[in-house]
């Protein structure tokens, strides 16, 4: 059985813009904006040893084989709503990657995930998913998203989240040990409504605005 892994991205950009995010008073476009800019540097570490090719080209002075990255071969899942915003952050850096959605909500009672929609592109067998969703929480929909995702045999999956909680990590590697977790930070506990604490509230409230 593989071990699970949790990538801490501790990089000073991202966790200065984090400490941003976090304050309750932040307007609703400065929190998207943010979120947008942490999802680009989010990338770059998620990314860090995606496959790459050789292709060859030819600079002013002389044929060469270079590296680029099969940008097609990914896909990133948006767990809806909240992990939509972090998708365009990640696309500018793989502008080539295709787009898959499952949609989930949470039961307020049981705290449990609903499926209400999921799409993803063909050819899932040759692709390496990477799935977005900024909060991990009590772990219920991450493991509910990634237990579909999976029906559809994926090469590889990620997943990435802004915050987690100790509780939902937990619950996310007791069922699926195989998927790496990259976080920018893992917060003190979760609260009796399944609110990340300290946090930064509900992520999707504060992108949409809708609170
Ligand atoms: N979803 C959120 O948006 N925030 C939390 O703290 C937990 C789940």
């Amino acid at each position: 059985m593989s071990t699970p892994t949790v990538h801490l991205i501790s990089h000073p950009l991202v966790q200065h813009k984090l400490t941003l995010m976090r304050q309750k008073d932040l307007s609703t476009s400065s929190f998207r904006r943010l979120l947008h800019e942490i999802s680009m540097l989010m990338a770059y570490e998620v990314t860090r040893d995606m496959p790459t090719q050789l292709i060859e080209i030819e600079t002013p002075l002389e044929k060469m084989q270079s590296p680029v990255i099969e940008g097609r071969k990914t896909v990133f899942v948006v767990v809806m709503r909240a992990g939509a915003g972090f998708l365009d952050g990640m696309l500018e850096v793989v502008p080539g990657a295709r787009v898959g959605h499952v949609g989930l909500y949470r039961d307020p009672k049981t705290l449990t995930a609903v499926e209400y929609y999921f799409k993803m592109p063909n050819n899932m067998q040759e692709r390496d998913a990477i799935v977005l969703d900024p909060m991990l929480a009590t772990g219920n929909s991450a493991v509910a998203a990634v237990d579909r995702l999976k029906e559809t045999q994926p090469k590889s999956i990620r997943f990435v989240s802004l915050l987690a909680a100790p509780e939902g990590l937990k619950t996310f590697h007791a069922h699926h040990p195989d998927v790496p977790v990259y976080t920018a930070c893992i917060d003190r506990q979760l609260n009796d409504h399944g609110y990340i604490v300290p946090g930064l509230g509900d992520a999707g409230d504060r992108i949409y605005g809708t609170k």
